[in-house]
Order: structure tokens, then sequence, then C-alpha cells
């Protein structure tokens, strides 16, 4: 295991994830102290990713939960495999087993439950329950007992406990505050937009063989627009688009011209897209050419 924050910058680098030192230190704390770890920021701007990189950079399995409201537990942690109960129900009519509790007691065996998420990370796994805010508050209740001692209790079965408990890492996205009771349990941590530097080295990582150039141009770009009061900013997501974009369309450096035709890969709502389009599109692009 990673010894230092540091190091767990390196784990997460090796899979393609450049983390500045206060998110790879939190990471890290979580780890040690075997603390779930929730993340919050805005959407594009890395969670689920650092979820997947660090199960692959830990080697262990990702179980992913993606929260929606209305979620119950027969999709979030089991369900009884119903159509195999019944069959296994005729079945013993047919053959003239007439003992009702060896029966019930075979049925509501684990041959016939569906792991979900929350019970398939009971075996060695990193869970990720992503999008927590889309819960609803149900769910979080059930999710506080869960993250206390992680064990599943199974009414038919019994209590199911992990013996090498998973790393948990939750993410919110902030459509809805996650509950003081869980904030609590977790070590925390904002994700914000990356700094230039740092989103030049996630381009370098994501985008690879793009000429250093455009790359900064992109990224002054996409961090100018980000100052701006728009209904929703580019993430690191579109950065890593627009690279591609440009990349495919062949183009070496940004001009007013190509930001307008592309617009459409960074911005995802046409207000937002109107207000950029043409002289202040014209106008970044005067400020990144002049800043380079
Ligand atoms: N720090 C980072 N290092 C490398 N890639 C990143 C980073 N942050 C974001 N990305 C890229 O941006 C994309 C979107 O990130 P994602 O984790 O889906 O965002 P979120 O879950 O916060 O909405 C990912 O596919 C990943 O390629
Ligand atoms: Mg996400």
């Amino acid at each position: 295991m990673a010894e230092t924050g540091a190091d767990t910058a390196a784990l997460l680098a090796r899979g393609g994830y450049i983390a500045d030192p206060e998110l790879a230190t939190t990471v890290h704390l979580a780890l040690a102290m075997h603390r779930p770890l929730l993340l919050e920021g805005e959407p594009g701007t890395g969670k689920t990713e650092i979820a997947r990189v660090l199960a692959t950079g830990l080697g262990r399995r990702l179980v992913r939960l993606q929260c929606y409201d209305g979620m119950d537990l027969s999709a979030a942690a089991y369900a009884w495999d119903h159509a195999r109960q019944l069959m296994a129900i005729r079945l013993a009519e047919a053959a003239g087993d007439r003992d009702r509790g060896e029966l019930t007691r075979s049925i509501f065996s684990r041959d016939f439950l569906e792991r979900r998420p929350l019970l398939d990370a009971i075996d060695p796994a990193l869970l990720l329950i992503d999008e927590l805010d889309r819960a609803d508050e149900p769910f979080e209740a059930y999710l506080l007992e869960l993250l206390a001692d992680f064990q599943i209790t199974i009414p038919e079965l019994g209590t199911i406990r992990a013996t090498i408990p998973p790393v948990v890492i939750l993410t919110s996205n902030r459509t809805r505050e996650v509950h003081d009771a869980i904030r609590r349990r977790c070590l925390y941590h904002w994700v914000d937009y990356p700094s230039a530097t740092r989103e030049r080295a996630i381009l370098a990582a994501r985008a690879p063989g793009i000429a250093e150039r455009l790359s900064a141009e992109i990224v002054a770009f996409v961090q100018r627009l980000r100052r701006l009061d728009l209904y929703k900013l580019p993430g690191v997501a579109e950065s890593i688009d627009w690279a591609a974009a440009l990349t495919h369309l062949d183009r070496d450096t940004l001009t007013p011209e190509t930001v307008d035709e592309t617009l459409g890969v960074l911005l995802k709502y046409q207000d937002d897209i109107a207000r950029i389009r043409g002289a202040e599109a014209a106008r970044l692009v005067a400020e990144v050419q002049a800043a380079s």
C-alpha cells in the first residue's frame, strides 16, 4: 500500500489520473484510516474516475452503485430470485416433497440470493456509491448503518459481514446536500476544477499526442470560460473531448472560427453557446494568444 500522499498521487498517475496534493493526501488517509471518502464537486471534475483508477491501482474489484431517485434495497443491496424460487417449489411439489420447513430454508439460501452492489462489495472490493445526491433520504439512512460496520442483515438469512471491508468512495454532484450523519462518517474532499498546470498534465495523460501549443491554448481558453457566468461550465471531460475533437479536425491552434464550429463539444446549453459564439469567442481567443 502507498505510504504517503505522494505515493498515492504516483499510484493514481500510473493510471492516468492527475490528483492535486490535497486530494492525494485525503485518499491516502481514507485508505490508511479505513474510512469512506466523500467527494463532492461539479460534474466532470474527475470524481467517478478516481474510483476507477484507484481500484485498478489497488488491485481491487470495482463495484459501482449508481444512485437514482427511488432506488430501493432490491436494486442496491440484494433481491431474491423469485422465478427460481418458484421453480424450486414446483420441482419439490412434483417430487412429492412435503417438508415445508426444509423447502423454505432451501429457497431462502444464498443460492437464490441475487447480489446487488452493496452486498457484492462485501467480498474485497472498492465500492463506489456514485451520485449519492440522486438517491433519497431513506437510502441514506440505510447506508449509514451499512457504513458503520459493513454488514448487511437479510431477514430470511441472517447477517452477512465483510471479512475485509471494502474501500468506499461516495460522490455527489451536490444537487442536494448529503446528510450530516453521512458526512461525519467520511473523510471529505471538494474536487475543484484543476489549475491550468494540472489540466495540461491531464490532457497529456488523456489526449496523448496532442501538440504542446494546442494543449496550452485549450486549457487557457477553458479556464477563461470557467470564470464566466455560464449556466453549465465545461468540466475536465469537456477539455479532453475538445482536445480530441480539434485533433480529429487537424487543427493545431485556436481561431475564432474553430471555436465557433466546435463549441458544442464544450458547452451543452444553447443559451451558453449563443453567449460565447462570435464576439466573445474572438475576444477569448485573442486573450489566449496574447498570453501564450
Ligand atoms: N484529475 C484527472 N486526471 C485524469 N483524468 C481526469 C481527471 N479529472 C477528470 N478526468 C477525466 O474527465 C472525465 C470525467 O470525469 P468523471 O470522473 O466522470 O467526472 P465526475 O464523476 O466528477 O462527473 C473522466 O473520464 C476522466 O477521463
Ligand atoms: Mg461521476
